[in-house]
């Protein structure tokens, strides 16, 4: 029962980073929702728990319920249709004490009996929570700055830096790629599996994400900016975590997919699928800025080495959207204990993104990952890259 032990302890590393993250947020905001598409920022607080509770406490271990109404107020988070925002009030929810109180004892009570838990649920629950750490920065990073905490100090920027040239393409050449896992290869999520050959012809992808200079262009011709953008008396300005930073022309444009193929189509170029990312992701080494190194992006080529004539950053400094409706692989099969994880977003109105940002956990890092949100969802750390047509 050794790894039951060693996944207990890297869950109490995770909860310790994300009660970090809520203490980044000054106590007089945690009832703001600074996206109107998500919940209030007391929700999250309550939801890693309620969900550890009802995933472990209920489901694994057949506890009695210690607060049913908790259980499932905070049971799942929100993603509505465009128009559909949620309209309940601060006051509709309870006090952070309450909520303290309930995420005290559901720690108590699976630490004491976390050597019964089945690994895969543990694997369920630390990943949970560290994806949730990276929607919270999501989220953090929409609250006003005079609404946090100076936890952490804004980032030298790379202002001065020019953007690399765009005109640079990698040939990767036809072959077979894997997509998914199979039952021997450790956690994966549902839509992980799963593992199948995939052919994928000959295609030519570029070498770096599309950085704010390149794009930069794009707006000037008339495009809308960015939404993590601003514009200060014609100046442009990235708005990071902590500060606004003159606009760093060599960091990834975070955009929508709308906007990512609109750039694409500008340039006469299309974005990669999710099979070519996986065939030239093989080329790659993960890059530095993941696993919460940094609050915000690093320039195109932070990780590249002399010698080095492969795609930089396929994985890490941004996820970079695909242009593959997010659908289940062969042999999918929901998991019993969380069936609505992946299966309500087949819907159509999903797209599949890869790689990972700065606020990626590590252990996401692996290659059949697949992350998905809607085309004009302009909230999370997404890039993209061009691939010729
Ligand atoms: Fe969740």
């Amino acid at each position: 029962m050794g790894m039951q032990k060693n996944l207990g302890l890297a869950l109490r590393d995770a909860r310790a980073h994300t009660d970090y993250l809520f203490g980044l947020v000054r106590p007089d905001s945690l009832y703001e929702r600074p996206i109107p598409e998500r919940h209030r920022i007391i929700f999250y607080a309550g939801h890693l728990e309620a969900f550890d509770w009802n995933l472990i406490g209920g489901y694994a271990l057949g506890l009695p319920a210690f607060h049913a109404s908790f259980d499932r107020l905070f049971s799942f988070g929100i993603d509505p249709p465009p128009g559909q925002l949620p309209a309940d009030q601060a006051s509709d929810w309870p006090s952070v004490a309450e909520v303290d109180r309930y995420g005290r004892r559901t720690r108590d009570e699976i630490d004491a009996a976390i050597e019964q838990v089945p690994e895969r649920l543990l694997h369920v629950a630390l990943e949970h929570r560290l994806m949730h750490a990276e929607t919270f920065a999501y989220i953090l990073h929409q609250l006003a700055h005079e609404r946090k905490r100076d936890g952490a100090q804004p980032k030298a920027c790379a202002n001065g830096a020019q953007a690399k040239s765009p005109e640079y393409f990698v040939d990767v050449p036809a072959g077979e790629t894997r997509l998914g896992l199979s039952g021997g290869d450790g956690f994966g999520w549902d839509n992980e599996f799963q593992t199948h050959q995939v052919h994928v012809p000959a295609f030519c992808i570029g070498r770096y994400k599309v950085t704010n200079g390149e794009y930069l262009d794009f707006v000037r011709q008339g495009a809308n900016p960015p939404f993590f953008w601003v514009d200060r008396g014609g100046q442009w300005f990235y708005r990071g975590m902590f500060a606004e930073v003159p606009m760093p022309l060599d960091w990834p444009v975070y955009v929508t997919l709308a906007e990512a193929q609109a750039y694409a189509r500008w340039r006469g170029m299309r974005l990669p699928t999710e099979p070519e990312f996986h065939r030239a992701a093989e080329m790659t080494e993960v890059s530095g800025n993941v696993d919460f190194r940094n609050w915000d992006p690093v320039p195109v080529t932070a990780d590249e080495r002399p010698g080095d004539a492969g795609p930089q950053q396929l994985v890490g400094n941004g996820w970079e959207w695909t242009s593959t409706v997010f659908a289940p692989f062969p042999g999918f099969e929901p998991f019993p204990f969380y069936s609505n994880y992946s299966a309500p977003f087949f819907d159509g109105a999903h797209y599949v993104l890869k790689g990972a940002s700065q606020r990626t956990a590590a252990c996401m890092l692996r290659p059949s990952f697949r992350n998905w949100f809607r085309p004009a969802y302009p909230y999370l750390y997404a890039t993209f890259r061009l691939v010729q047509p």
